[in-house]
């Protein structure tokens, strides 16, 4: 049984919860539902955003495992579904770390739920714009060392972080506790073809949930990659980021996200 600790809104959708529902999961409630299938009823692809983002994290991650990376934290790690983080790495490396990050409380019981006891995995609730309180944590700091390069993943979380609340600075402060070699992996929404009224639409759904959204141009996306130099190649529609099979440009530009994988320089 998953055991739900923490304050559960059962009145309002929750963003990792509709997430759980597009892509098919079962730890959604009947308000998640109704939201997602109004998001859906104005904004189809929003199903195949999803498909295509976990698509992207699991490339990503395999990448970063391809170049030697073992050790992961995983920023708004949302509930835990097929091809999650752990398992891709543990594909390539057995002896991988992860760090699991969320603040939604059901996203947080069901990862600790399915990873039991594994010492290679950690589930820590918190929230991912305080880097300092994040990086301080027992499930962090006790798990992974700062001293080796880390693959920090912010993927579909970056646009929950409102300009309000210094999206560079959060993405600094990661940043700056990693070495050289350390590698960031970013998905982000933009507007690509949505109209003005999916546009609101959508804004009207998730400002019920307590992570409105932020869509960002392919500019300021790229900004928040500051200190990075991206790997081929470079930050491009999301299905189109080291696709394993040939993309359609008008499903890619339909995810309306932009992903990239940069590399820590030094200095
Ligand atoms: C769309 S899901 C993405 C999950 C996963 N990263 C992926 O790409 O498949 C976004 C997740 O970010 C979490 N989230 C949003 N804002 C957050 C914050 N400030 N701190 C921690 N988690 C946050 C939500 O609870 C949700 O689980």
């Amino acid at each position: 049984m998953v055991d739900i600790r923490g304050d559960v809104d059962l009145e309002s959708p929750n963003a990792a919860r509709m997430y759980d529902y597009y892509l098919g999961g079962k730890a959604h409630l009947s308000v998640d539902q109704e939201a997602a299938e109004r998001q859906l009823a104005v904004i189809p692809s929003t199903r195949e955003w999803a498909r295509a983002n976990r698509s992207f994290l699991r490339r990503a991650v395999r990448y970063l495992a391809g170049q030697g990376i073992d050790q992961f934290l995983d920023l708004g790690s949302g509930i835990p579904t097929v091809g999650n983080v752990h398992e891709v790495a543990h594909e390539l490396n057995p002896r991988a770390r992860v760090a699991y990050v969320d603040f939604e409380p059901v996203a947080v019981a069901h990862a600790r739920y399915l990873l039991g006891d594994d010492p290679r995995v950690t589930v820590t609730q918190a929230d991912i714009r305080d880097p300092q309180q994040v990086l301080a944590a027992p499930g962090v700091a006790g798990l992974l060392d700062f001293t080796r390069p880390v693959g920090v993943l912010a993927v579909a979380i970056l646009h929950f972080v409102a300009d309000s609340d210094d999206p560079a600075g959060v993405v600094a402060g990661y940043r700056d506790a990693c070495v050289p070699g350390s590698h960031l992996a970013v998905s982000h929404l933009s507007r690509v073809t949505f109209t003005d009224e999916q546009l609101a639409h959508g804004h009207a759904i998730y400002s019920r949930t307590s992570t409105p959204g932020t869509l960002r141009s392919r500019e300021e996306i790229a900004a928040l990659l500051t200190g990075y130099q991206l790997v081929d190649p470079g930050l491009v529609l999301l299905p189109q980021w080291r696709p394993e099979e040939p993309v359609d440009d008008a499903l890619a530009a339909s995810t309306n996200s932009y992903a990239g994988v940069g590399a820590l320089l030094p200095g």
